[in-house]
Formats: C-alpha cells, structure tokens, sequence
C-alpha cells in the first residue's frame, strides 16, 4: 500500500473522532480535529482528553506536531483532502437516526478548495450515503468523492482495534475514493473490504446486530441453565470450541448496554420497521436484554423475601469494565428498579464520573467494594471490574448484614465466594450456598 501523507479534518471530537484523528496522525497523517464544544478542545489544546480510553493519551501525546485541535471548521478544513465526519447520529422520538449534525457539517464543506473525499465513520441508516451525495452534488461539490468507512473498535481497546482491525470496511461511490480512503489505512494491520456504499452502512448495524443477539442468545440460554441445573459457564466454553460458533461474546450477564449495541439494534429495527417489516427476532432481542436486569432483581427479591428498606451494594456502574461511559448501562435499571422497591442503594465504581443525575443521586457512593458492602443485607456485581480480584471477601462478608452476592457478570470464583462464608448467586448456574459461618 502507498503510504503518503495526507491533510485529513476530522469532524467530531468524541469516542470515534479522536481515536481516528490520533490514529491516522500516528499512521504519518496530518489531522485537524473539529469539535463545537469549546470546553473539549480547550482541554486537548491544554493536552487533556476529555474521554477515559486506554492508550488514547499517549498516542494523542506523541503525535502532537501532526495533530491539532479547532472549533473552526474553516481552520480544519485548510489545506484538507479528505473530510472525516464522526458525530453522534441519536435517535429521534421515531427511533430514525438524527442526521442534523452531518448535514451541518456537510454545509460547512463549502470552503474547502482541496477537498477530494468525504468519509462518513458515524453510524447511519442505509441510504444515508445516497442522500450525502445529493447534498454534496447540491452544494458544488460534485466532484468530491464519498466513502462510507463504519468503525468496529470497541470502547477500552479501541486504539488497538483501529491499529489491528479484524477488518477495514470501504463502501465508496467510486474507485479512486475506494483506492484514497484504503491508501490512508496503509500501516494498518488488516484485510480491506471494499463493497458498496449502502452495503458498508448495513454491515455496521448488522454486525452489531449479530453480537447483541449473540449474546442476547446465550443470556436465554442462561435462563434455562437455571431452569433445569446445567451451568452456561460450562456451556458456553464447550459450544465456543466449535470453530463455526467461536468463543467470543458468550458471556452471559446483565444483559448488553453501551452507546452502541442499544441504539444500533434499535435504529435496525426501526430501519426495517420503516419499509414494513416486523424483525421478529430484532424484537426478541431487545426485549429479552430488557428483561435480563429485571430478572437479576427479581431473583434477588425472592432471595431476600422483598426488598423494601434493604441496603444493596452495586459493585461496578459502568456498562462494562475498562470505559468510564455509563450510557445505557444496566445498571441504572438495577438502580432506578431497586430504589423502586424502596432498597437503599450504595455504589462503588473506579471509574464511572460523579453522577448527579436520577437513578444515582438517590444512591450513595463509596470509594471502594468493601466500604460500599458495609452493612449491605446483598451485593450485586454489575460490572466485571478487575479491582473485584483484590476483595477480602470473607473480611467484606463478616461486615455485611448478611453475606449474600450476586454476581451479574459470573466474574468472581464460586466456590471461592462460597467458601469465604457467602451465598453465591450468579446468572445460569445453580446458588452456591455458604461453606464456613461468617458469624
Ligand atoms: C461495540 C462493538 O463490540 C464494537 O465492535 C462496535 O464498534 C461498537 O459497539 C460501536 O458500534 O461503536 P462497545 O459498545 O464498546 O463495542 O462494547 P462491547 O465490548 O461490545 O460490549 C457491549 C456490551 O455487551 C457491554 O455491556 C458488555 O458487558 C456486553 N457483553 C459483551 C456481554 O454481556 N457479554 C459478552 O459476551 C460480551
């Protein structure tokens, strides 16, 4: 692949924008990074970033001669080939995608004499690449090309999935933007596909689709484990052994929630909604994965014989370990169902930021797992924390009010739990009773 240099804008300062910007700026780039909140790129101008992403600092720091950061798009845009739009695309009250941030950015391309590309990495319906291309033929720009470049990283390894990708996914309106945007990637370790448009934007969602079902899946799975005494721990290594199925995203849990497998499944759902089709399987998903922290709730109900006036530690906020991203977390169900029940909920996550805002400012939160289990009547695992290893759980336990865990994310050893003096409960295997008296 040629690797030359080129001029690239990045629109968008958030998860995606930044690490593309600092990826492409290691990869010998020169990337201006555009964002319109002034708060985010005063704090990158002061060498700050505003997100928690592993590596992203570091790599933001080393390539900081060929990395720049504006709230002006006409300052982003000198001198750029290539635009890359990365802004949020929420959904709206009909589940469609908000488009209103590309079209202003879109707009904003008027001035940019050495434009040849646009690239659009923000999640989008099918067909969004066909109306990109009227508005860009509309505004003068006929003669820029227009590529569709969905990213696959996922939040705290998202630098090394950019940098070695399973895949790079090109959808372009021609060959010799298919042939810029592959050239730009070059150091990138891993295979280009290039296909069109609309089928790059529905590779996106599809995939997303796939991995929430597959895990959707095994949480069924689960379900059913408790039902009849097989344990989906045990399950699901034995079904990821075979080649056709692999190992990944069979972890059963509270269910998915981040910013994207939530959204996306949605924003399919209502694409295909749109055009008369009911995705029947689309709906189970999102409705099962609705249930699964309900069901945890429930289950600890019946454990403890209702849950009014019982203290409750969450262990973990974030909707998974390694992000301090709290969107469409589990936890927040957990929280708001459990404050619902009248329990008195204590958190602890070392990550998630001060949140003010409902389900959390009706909690409390502690600086650690053990200060937040003090006097708890249970304590749920919600996110798989690695701090969670370093516990005393037989200390933690003794200063319980009664040592009952369980844990969502089946992180923890059972029989080690157990024996530290705790009924263990988990998702698809059978409760552990205790094996010492704490008291
Ligand atoms: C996800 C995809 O993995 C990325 O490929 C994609 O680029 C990204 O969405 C996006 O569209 O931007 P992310 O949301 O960061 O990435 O997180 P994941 O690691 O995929 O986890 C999503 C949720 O599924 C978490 O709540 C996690 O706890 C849950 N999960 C994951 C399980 O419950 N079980 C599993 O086996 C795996």
């Amino acid at each position: 692949m040629v690797n030359t240099p080129r001029t690239v804008a990045i629109f968008g300062a958030g998860y995606i924008g930044l690490v593309t910007g600092a990826c492409f700026a290691d990869l010998g780039h020169r990337v201006t990074v555009r964002d319109v909140q002034p708060e985010r790129i005063r704090l990158l101008n002061a060498g700050d970033v505003p997100i928690y992403e592993p590596g992203l600092g570091d790599l933001i720091a080393a390539n900081k001669d060929r990395l720049t950061f504006t709230l002006d798009a006409r300052e982003a845009l000198k001198g750029a080939e290539i635009a890359y739009i990365c802004v949020d695309t929420p959904p709206t009250a009909s589940g469609d995608a908000d488009l209103s941030r590309v079209w202003s950015v879109i707009e904003s391309l008027k001035d940019a004499p050495h434009l040849t590309a646009v690239v659009i990495k923000s999640t989008v319906p099918v067909g969004t690449g066909d109306r990109v291309r009227a508005a860009l033929d509309e505004a003068g720009l006929g003669h820029v090309g227009y590529a569709s470049n969905p990213e696959f990283t996922a939040e705290g390894k998202a630098v090394d999935d950019f940098l070695r990708p399973d895949r790079i996914v090109i959808g372009a309106s021609d060959a010799a933007t298919a042939q810029l945007v592959t050239e730009l990637h070059a150091g990138v370790e891993g295979p280009v596909q290039t296909l069109s448009v609309a089928s790059a934007e529905m590779v996106k969602l599809a995939a997303n689709a796939l991995l929430a079902t597959k895990i959707t899946f095994i949480n069924e799975i689960a379900t059913v484990c408790e039902a009849t005494g097989a344990d989906v721990e045990q399950v699901a290594r034995a079904i990821g052994m075979d080649h056709r199925l692999g190992p990944h995203f069979l972890k059963a849990g509270l269910g998915y929630g981040g910013s994207c497998f939530p959204k996306d499944s949605r924003a399919l759902r209502a694409m295909a909604s749109n055009s008369g089709y009911p995705f029947q399987l689309l709906n189970s998903v999102i409705e099962v994965n609705d249930l699964q922290p309900r069901r945890a709730i429930q289950r600890l109900k019946t454990e403890l014989g209702g849950l009014k006036g019982r203290r409750v530690a969450l262990l973990g906020m974030t909707f998974k370990a390694g992000t301090d991203d709290l969107r469409e977390a589990p936890s927040a169900v957990i929280a708001a169902r459990l404050l619902a029940e009248s329990a008195d909920v204590h958190c602890w996550d070392p990550m998630a930021r001060p949140a003010d805002a409902a389900p959390w400012n009706s909690t409390t939160r502690h600086p650690s797992p053990a200060e937040a289990m003090r006097d708890a009547d249970a304590a749920l695992v919600v996110t798989e924390w690695p701090d969670l290893n370093d516990v005393d759980w037989a200390a933690a336990g003794r200063a319980m009010r009664r040592p009952l865990l369980f844990d969502g994310r089946n992180a923890l050893d059972p029989d080690a739990l157990a024996a530290a003096g705790f009924t263990y409960m988990s998702v698809g295997r059978a409760t552990l009773r205790p094996r010492v008296t704490v008291r």
